[in-house]
């Protein structure tokens, strides 16, 4: 069972909801994006760092980390990473990358998670992009730390 499934008919669905996980977000946090190539993730992803670091302002470009693998954004003292680890072949990758240092200091969002493994420490937030019939739904689920705010969300919806 899902804690919470968002259906998401258009591009401006998924950008709702990663305004509502953007005012949601604190330091130690870890949102992992899973889901086929073209699902939406970096849609998502961008859409929180354009909502909460640069006030949606038009002016900031967040690309895509699939070849640098990683992007760092600061603004007032505020710190977010945005990975894509899809292009990632091993361990040695994963720690040059020390993606904990960023959770340390700030908050982290990683498309195409799946070889982070279980020592990282973080608040986890999972959610799954998953298209059916056309449409795309975002299922959501507390991976440790996160399921009074999911609560709190789908309180409000
Ligand atoms: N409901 C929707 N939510 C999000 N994106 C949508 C939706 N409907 C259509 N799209 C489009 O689908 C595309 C999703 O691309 P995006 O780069 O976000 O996917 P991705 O999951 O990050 O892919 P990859 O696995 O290659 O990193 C965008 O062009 C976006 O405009
Ligand atoms: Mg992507």
């Amino acid at each position: 069972m899902k804690d919470l499934i968002i259906r998401s008919e258009r591009v401006q669905d998924t950008e709702k909801f990663a305004n509502v996980i953007a005012s949601l977000i604190k330091k130690h946090d870890l949102i992992l994006l899973k889901g086929e190539l073209g699902s939406g993730k970096t849609t998502f992803a961008r859409s929180i760092i354009n909502s909460k670091y640069f006030a949606n302002d038009v002016g900031h470009i967040v690309p895509s980390p699939t070849f640098s693998l990683l992007q760092t954004y600061e603004f007032n003292k505020r710190i977010i990473g945005h990975a894509d680890l899809y292009r990632v072949q091993n361990k040695e990758e994963m720690t040059v990358l020390d993606l904990q240092k960023i959770i340390d200091e700030g908050s982290l969002i990683v498309e195409w998670p799946e070889i982070i493994d279980s020592t990282i420490s973080a608040n986890i937030l999972n959610i799954n992009f998953e298209i059916q019939d056309n449409t795309l739904n975002l299922l959501v689920d507390d991976g440790g730390g996160w399921k009074d705010r999911i609560r709190s969300i789908s309180l409000k919806s």
